[in-house]
């Protein structure tokens, strides 16, 4: 097959077609196309590829000094700060504060080097008020209002940045096309001529992507590819908490997680994220359980509920807030087969508190025993932490970094836990009474045995 790559353009008005046809499509006329002698992506030769000359990999190897970010959640999650000449996608919701982050990062890198913020979607004194709300005052950093992308390279050129804020991709255009701004076209051309300009003069590049929430996403999506480093914003509606997760990273792990609180004076950094989920009612309620997620990069305690309630019409609802809802359907099964406990006739809402999305297996074990909790009204004793994974044959299987969830769970204040028995540790953890379990069955007997202690020291949500 011969590649698609070949084009026909209009003699007489320009049109490219991918296809030979008699008459031009656009302007009508007849025997107009022309086939173009080259593929487009080799006429038009980047100047990276005419620059790059081959290497030996020790010669281009080299220790990279990256640039610190002035946030250490961010540094964390980009694998210890912004690595010169890469290019990192930063998504999410409009207003959750993409802008307010880059901002920060970019007063904080101006101090050390210039730095170049590109905008498109505010003013020059917008920004300003902006600056001045977050108390930065940043003497090497350069606003430009600017959305056609040769002139914002040019003035970074120009200033030889070390760092370039791109606010927003969708308003960047290309002089070189013709098609509207925010198009796909426009996007992966403006995208890509970025990716070129970092890598040759080894400027970080932050491009700024609006995501909307139903996921017909007009753009960052399509620019993942393109980028090294893609980081999403996360947050509830109405939570104070952000959190910054890293989908894709060429220079670091992915899906770390960095947690921010939006506050009066812009996003400031939580450090101690462990237990801010977890601002649970001093008396436990049924249906309520702790967890340990370590999706991100660190141990998490956060709370899940289950309500059950009976069925009034129609089909059994099931509903899952931050977690999987087909491995929900599947829970309940296993419910049914392996303990005993039925569920079809019952609207079923699962739910993890705070926001958060949880990506993990270890909840399988806590959400069944919320299930049960809540359907029995039976309160499971609130010192108490459960963790693990659950097998269509009503096993209970080990999970990873077993040991470091337990230990989190003992430093914010649980007595007990129940957990796989693989996951049993091999020596004893001070103050905390480990339940190790096999099967489903044998896990909720269990969870409704164990003797209530005093609430867990830790529920206060815990302050960076
Ligand atoms: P913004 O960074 O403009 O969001 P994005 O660029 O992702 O669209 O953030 C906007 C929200 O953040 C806005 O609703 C107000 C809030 N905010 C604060 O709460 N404190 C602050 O100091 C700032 C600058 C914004
Ligand atoms: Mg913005």
């Amino acid at each position: 097959m011969p590649r698609p790559n070949s084009l026909y353009r209009c003699s007489a008005c320009g049109h490219e077609t991918p296809k030979w046809q008699g008459s031009c499509p656009a302007c009508g006329e007849w025997n107009v196309l022309e086939r173009e002698s080259a593929p487009r992506s080799g006429a038009r030769r980047s100047p990276l590829a005419a620059a790059a000359a081959p290497l030996p990999l020790q010669a281009a190897g080299g220790e990279v000094r990256r640039l610190g970010s002035g946030l250490a959640e961010l540094d964390r999650v980009l694998g210890g700060g912004i690595v010169p000449g890469s290019v990192t996608l930063l998504g999410g919701d409009p207003g959750i504060g993409k802008s307010t982050l880059l901002l920060q990062v970019a007063a904080h890198a101006a101090a050390l080097a210039p730095v170049l913020y590109a905008t498109g979607e505010e003013s020059h004194a917008q920004v300003a008020l902006r600056a001045r709300r977050l108390g930065l005052a940043p003497e090497g950093l350069e606003v430009l209002p600017e959305t056609h992308l040769e002139s914002i390279l040019e003035r970074a050129a120009g200033r030889a940045a070390a760092l370039l804020v791109i606010d927003s991709i969708q308003t960047a255009e290309s002089g070189t096309l013709e098609s509207a701004p925010g198009g796909l076209s426009q996007l992966k051309e403006c995208a890509a001529e970025l990716v070129r300009f970092a890598k040759r003069t080894a400027t970080a590049v932050f491009l700024i992507g609006h995501v909307t929430k139903d996921g017909a996403i007009a753009g960052p999506r399509v620019l993942e590819h393109l980028v090294d480093t893609v980081l999403y914003f996360e947050s509830e509606t109405a939570s104070r908490y952000r959190i910054v997760r890293a989908t894709k990273n060429r220079f670091g792990a992915v899906n770390e997680l960095g947690f921010f609180a939006m506050t009066e004076g812009g996003l400031r950094e939580v450090r101690n994220p462990s237990a801010i989920f977890l601002a649970r009612a001093p008396e436990p309620a049924a249906g309520s359980i702790v967890t340990v997620t370590r999706d991100g990069g660190r141990p998490l305690l956060i709370e899940l509920q289950a309500l059950v309630d009976r069925m009034r019409f129609g089909a059994p609802r099931r509903i899952a807030q931050g977690l999987d809802a087909n491995r929900l359907a599947m829970l309940l099964a296993v419910l049914n087969r392996h303990a005993g406990v039925s569920l079809q006739e019952h609207d079923v809402f699962v739910n993890a508190v705070g926001g958060v999305r949880i990506d993990e297996t270890a909840w399988d074990l806590p959400v069944l025993i919320a299930l049960a909790s809540s359907l029995a009204e039976r309160v499971v004793p609130g010192s108490l932490i459960a963790f693990g994974e659950i097998g269509l044959t009503g096993e209970v299987r080990p999970v990873a970094y077993g040991e470091e969830r337990l230990q989190e769970a003992r430093k914010q204040g649980f007595h007990s836990a129940l957990v796989p028995r693989e996951n049993a540790p091999r020596r004893p953890i001070e103050g905390l009474r480990v339940v190790p379990v096999a099967r489903v069955d044998e896990a909720l007997a269990a969870a409704f045995s164990e003797p209530a202690r005093p609430a867990a020291a830790a529920r206060a949500p815990a302050r960076s």
